[in-house]
């Protein structure tokens, strides 16, 4: 049954098989995988010293994590607010955001459609391209690079945004009819979201308001992902997501308003992230962490599963230009406060981060002066 599906998958569209012996790179979608076993199979099982609650059991936040209210950046308690946030977490919630809770549902709602499509009607929208190569648009799971990387329990489907000249609309699901429209019209509310926090956060490091918002340049990219964690039987033994830092720039990110998972790494210790209904949480990115310096850093993430319940998310990761260098901004340095990452292009930055991914390495890590 299993081998059937697999079957299904690699070959049921006209796209080309993989060669023999390379279907390990194609895996099933966890959705359709997790209806047929009764324990994950051993490619999800994480290493004892990565399994959620092996060595360090998820804490509930020491204090609430700030509210924003996007709406009152300009005034000095709200200022203060977002700084100490970024300071002590890289995220925060942000409220006021412009975006009705109407097409926030809509939008989840349609997701949740898609996610539970049949098994054909999903894999119209692969990633899939020549058997095996796994394009960064469209569905199913983050390129499989080596037999031995450790596969999250969770299905992508993954879209550009922005620029919007750039959207293949080819990838972007027909069903439900209103999928189109809602991500159109929310991918425009979440870039204002953006550019409201750069302005916000170079005010915050004194430079000029415009600094991040110049350093991005006139065509910044973006992706809607769509993450679908389908119930684990052993929530113990896997990650939705493995612990990760976002390279790009800042991430837009909706939860699940009933079932929770995002858990986020302080001190090397494991906190879960709070959920509020129409609420965002907004993450800076590795991107930023360069441009701004170090001085806010970009946080390690990571998702555990629900051993009952389904979970979807939307991360709207907003990207610096591609042929744009990525270097700390002048204005935060001197001669005590010299730079600390190497230059790169985004181009660049972005190829390193998605080679070290799957090994669990963070690109920006290789750029530290
Ligand atoms: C991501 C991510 C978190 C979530 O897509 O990069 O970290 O809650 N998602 O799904
Ligand atoms: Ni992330």
């Amino acid at each position: 049954m299993l081998r059937e599906l697999l079957h299904i998958f690699v070959c049921g569209s006209n796209k080309q098989a993989p060669m023999a012996g390379e279907s390990w790179k194609v895996p099933t979608p966890v959705k359709d995988l997790a209806a047929l076993v009764e324990e994950p199979p051993s490619r999800f099982v994480q290493r004892e010293e990565d399994r959620p609650g092996s060595l360090t059991v998820a804490a509930d936040m020491p204090d609430p994590l700030p509210i924003v209210d996007l709406d009152k950046l300009s005034t000095a308690d709200e200022a203060a607010k977002l700084r100490s946030a970024l300071q002590t977490w890289g995220l925060f919630l942000a409220t006021n955001h412009g975006i009705d809770a109407s097409l926030i549902e809509d939008l989840m709602k349609a997701s949740r459609e898609f996610f539970n499509q049949p098994l054909q009607e999903r894999q119209k929208y692969s990633n899939l391209r020549e058997g095996t190569r796994l394009q960064l648009e469209g569905y199913g799971s983050d390129p499989v690079i080596a037999h031995d990387h450790i596969l999250d329990w969770s299905d992508r489907l993954q879209l550009k945004v922005e620029p919007e000249d750039e959207r293949n609309l080819a990838q972007w699901p027909k069903h439900p009819e209103s999928f189109r429209d809602l991500l159109h019209e929310y991918a425009t509310k979440t870039k204002t979201v953006m550019e409201k926090i750069l302005r916000a956060m170079a005010k915050i490091l004194e430079i000029d308001e415009e600094d991040f918002i110049n350093q991005i340049g006139g065509r910044p990219q973006a992706y809607a992902r769509f993450n679908y964690y389908p119930p684990c039987p052993r929530p113990e033994l896997v990650l939705g997501i493995k612990a990760h830092s976002d390279g790009p720039l800042l991430t837009v990110l909706l939860v699940d308003r009933e079932v929770g998972g995002l858990q986020v790494q302080k001190e090397n210790k494991w906190f879960n992230v709070p959920s509020i209904p129409h609420t965002l949480v907004i993450n800076l990115g590795d991107s930023l962490e360069i441009m701004n310096n170090g001085i806010f850093k970009s946080p390690v993430h990571r998702v555990v599963t629900n051993a009952e319940k389904e979970r979807i998310s939307l991360a709207m990761l907003y990207a610096v230009q591609r042929d744009n260098v990525l270097e700390p901004a002048a204005g935060l340095l001197d001669e005590k406060r010299p730079a600390r990452y190497r230059r790169i292009t985004e181009a660049n930055f972005l190829e390193g981060v998605k080679e070290h991914f799957s090994k669990g390495i963070r690109m920006i890590e290789t750029l530290k002066i």
